[in-house]
């Protein structure tokens, strides 16, 4: 059995959390390869929603082993309050497994994430928050702390001296900024910067957390190979999405992982061949949390519609979601970038209502010209206007919609028109949150 990737083909929240559970169900583990709890994966099962930042979307299956692999950032803390909610909801954690090399989202890494946005002050990404960019450039600089360290006081302690020789210095030059712009009137005030590290505390705190999660660290790529090499399916699944991506997205308006498909072979331990399908997941419109272009964007009725009918709000942040029209030349891209081998649709009851339907099939630049593929220069994306092609609306309400042919004849068509226009097949689309909400299609594998 092969392992298939799960991946984002958009700006992330695509609904992979949901897509994840749903093909989990013949898996023997499910295994995160990037990002950290920036990611908001929410699956809804019999009524009630579970929201995962960083926790494998496998987790409700409690017989299959779900991995935060190497290539993921941790915030121990954060993953201590997963697995507790987890038991308190009655779910099983004792298949989770923690890779030892996975790296740690440490406390100033959330303060210099903060600061750094503030920083930047009106052009600054939208990040979460979270700590993620500041760990990886860590991790990059050979600064960052591992899982394993937080079972080695020593190492511990003298690793996170290390660290924090450089933060101190960059966060006071940081907090003098940030005052300036406060001055200025610039400054975001809802976040209160601590520019005071103490290595003590950290330590402590750490050495808690390594002590409570001792249990789940493991070598984690070996798992991955012993579940493949038995012919077990093995999930690799991606957060966030290939817009996202740190080399092929549109940077610096990204994350700081590589969310493709090519980087869950870094991000498991394992090798290309094992990976043998490619799941994209597309919502059947687009949206985007955070800065960056965005050529479909809209602020109509339209893009009303989406944001209210499919509750367009951010599970890790809370923001609203800026929305738009599904762009089938940023798709098309995303889908050669990850080698994609079918795509899951989710989302498509959320355009139930609409009079008729818009998918950007090109782009005119700003001098003119027509860009049929994404173009490679940010600046050509950043004023560049899509053109469209506008299909029929499909009534009012499809979400009860279980097989193909239960869909209004104007559904089917946005669904052929996209596949025909990407070149891969739609073989699972979504009608609704719940996990019966969905439709197999006949290209289903
Ligand atoms: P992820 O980050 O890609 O896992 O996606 P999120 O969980 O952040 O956002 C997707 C949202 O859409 C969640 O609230 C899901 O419950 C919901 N959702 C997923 N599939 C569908 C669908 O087919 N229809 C509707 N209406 N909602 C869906
Ligand atoms: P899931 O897995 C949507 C966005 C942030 C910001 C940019 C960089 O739920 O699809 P970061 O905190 O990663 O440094 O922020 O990336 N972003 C996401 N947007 N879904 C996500 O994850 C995201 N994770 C990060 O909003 O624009
Ligand atoms: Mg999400």
């Amino acid at each position: 059995m092969p392992g298939l990737a799960i991946v984002g083909t958009q700006w992330g929240d695509e609904g992979k959390g949901k897509i994840t559970d749903l093909l989990a169900r013949d898996a023997s583990a499910i295994v995160r390869f990037q990002g950290g709890n920036n990611a908001g994966h929410t699956i809804v099962r019999d009524g009630e929603e579970f929201k995962f930042h960083l926790i494998p979307s496998g987790i409700l299956h409690e017989d299959k082993y779900c991995v935060i692999g190497n290539g993921v950032v941790v915030d121990p803390k954060i993953l201590l309050e997963e697995i507790e909610g987890l038991r308190k909801a009655g779910i099983s954690v004792s298949n989770l497994r923690v890779s030892s090399n996975a790296h740690l989202i440490m406390p100033y890494h959330i303060l210099l994430d903060t600061a750094g946005e503030l920083k930047l002050g009106k052009l600054s990404i939208g990040t979460t928050r979270r700590g993620i960019g500041p760990s990886y450039a860590d991790k990059a600089l050979r600064l960052g702390i591992r899982v394993q360290d937080l079972l080695d006081e020593k190492i511990l302690r003298k690793k996170i001296m290390a660290a924090l020789d450089d933060k101190q210095q960059a966060l006071r030059e940081l907090a003098v900024r940030r005052r300036k712009l406060q001055r200025e009137g610039e400054a975001d005030d809802e976040v209160p910067i601590d520019d005071r590290l103490d290595l003590h505390s950290i330590t402590e705190d750490y050495l808690n957390y390594g002590h409570r999660l001792e249990p789940y660290i493991a070598d984690t790529a070996r798992l991955c190979w012993s579940e493949l090499d038995a012919g077990n399916k093995v999930i690799f699944e991606g957060a966030q999405a290939a817009l996202l991506d740190l080399d092929h997205g549109t940077y610096p308006f990204v994350t700081s992982s590589n969310p493709i498909a090519g980087a869950a072979c870094v991000g498991a331990g394992v090798g290309p061949t094992d990976i043998e399908q490619v799941w994209g997941v597309v919502k059947a419109y687009t949206t985007r949390v955070g800065a960056g272009p965005f050529p479909t964007e809209l602020d109509d009725e339209a893009g009303r519609h989406m944001s209210e009918r499919g509750h367009e709000f951010g599970t890790t942040t809370g923001r609203p979601r800026r929305c738009g029209w599904l762009d089938l030349v940023a798709l098309r891209y995303a889908v050669r970038l990850n080698g994609t081998t079918a795509l899951a649709m989710t989302k498509l009851d959320v355009l139930a209502g609409l009079e008729s339907i818009k998918v950007a099939v090109r782009y005119r630049s700003k001098a003119g010209a027509v860009l049929n593929e994404f173009p490679y220069h940010q600046s050509i994306l950043h004023n560049a206007t899509p053109e469209y092609v506008e299909l029929a609306g499909f009534g009012d309400e499809i979400s009860d919609c279980r097989k193909e042919e239960d869909l209004p004849p104007a559904a089917r068509e946005y669904l052929t028109f996209v596949s025909d226009f990407v070149g891969v097949p739609i073989a699972l689309v979504g009608v609704g949150p719940g996990r019966e909400q969905v439709i197999w299609t006949s290209a289903a594998v």
